[in-house]
């Protein structure tokens, strides 16, 4: 069975975790490697996985998530000494693009992701784009993570991945900024604060829910 590893245990660690045990991973496979003990008890308290604060131990895994901030990559890179010839290197880093990881890890599988904050209540939306190392299998593998905790949108050219970011991965905040003005109408109208609330997010909550479609390969994606 395969084993995964989380460089990060933060926010977005926390969500991916809680989609994946819910899709059936046993918590046994899964390693958090963090350096701050409060997230790391956190983490094993609540999902009863693997922590250690030795990155070098990720690279024990069959797929390595990078879910740290960006700007911590390179020293993540620096601690990773093993071979990752044969491993999936998953990042949700906004912004590291795929030449730069080539750069830090070299040409092995990297599965690029833009997820957002709804995955932390399995109503996620991440865009996906794979490299040329990376295999069918791999890249099934990638979206069936991403599916554990939302939908997975493959696109055809790693550039979508901004647009992505400007449509769900900032999307979140525009919503609110919505829901925070449909609040501030019914209240302006005679509502009380409750109430409006009450109304503007049930109303939010109320759509059908978007149907899943079947995933192309990035490439069969790309417009004719
Ligand atoms: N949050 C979002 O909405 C969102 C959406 C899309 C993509 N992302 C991306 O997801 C990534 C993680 O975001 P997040 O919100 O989960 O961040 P976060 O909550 O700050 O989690 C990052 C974790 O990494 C730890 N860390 C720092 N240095 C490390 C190292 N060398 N090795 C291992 N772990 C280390 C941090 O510990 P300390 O706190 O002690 O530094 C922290 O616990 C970012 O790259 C972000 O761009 C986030």
């Amino acid at each position: 069975m395969e084993k995964i590893a989380f460089t990060g245990g933060g926010n977005m660690t926390a969500a991916i975790i809680g989609g994946l045990i819910s899709s059936g991973w046993d918590p046994s496979r899964i390693t958090v490697v963090d350096p701050n003990a409060d997230q790391r008890v956190r983490l094993a308290a609540e999902h009863g996985v693997h922590i250690t604060d030795d990155v070098a131990t990720a690279a024990i895994a069959d797929i390595i998530v990078l879910a740290v901030k960006p700007q911590v990559i390179n020293a993540v890179a620096g601690q990773m000494t093993t071979d990752l010839s044969g491993k999936l290197l998953l990042s949700i880093a906004a912004g590291v693009t795929i030449g730069t990881l080539e750069q830090l890890f070299g040409p092995v599988a990297i599965a690029r992701t833009m997820p957002n904050t709804p995955a932390l209540l399995s109503l996620g939306a991440t865009g996906l784009y794979v490299n040329d190392h990376t295999s069918e299998v791999q890249r099934l593998e990638a979206q069936k993570i991403i599916e554990s905790f939302g939908i997975c949108v493959a696109v055809a050219k790693e550039d979508l991945l901004d647009s992505v970011t400007a449509v769900s991965g900032s999307g979140p905040a525009y919503y609110f900024l919505m829901i925070e003005e449909m609040i501030k109408a019914g209240t302006a109208q005679g509502l009380s604060r409750e109430d409006a609330a009450a109304l503007t997010v049930q109303t939010a909550l109320g759509r059908q829910p978007w149907p899943r479609r079947a995933m192309c390969p990035p490439k069969s994606c790309a417009p004719a």
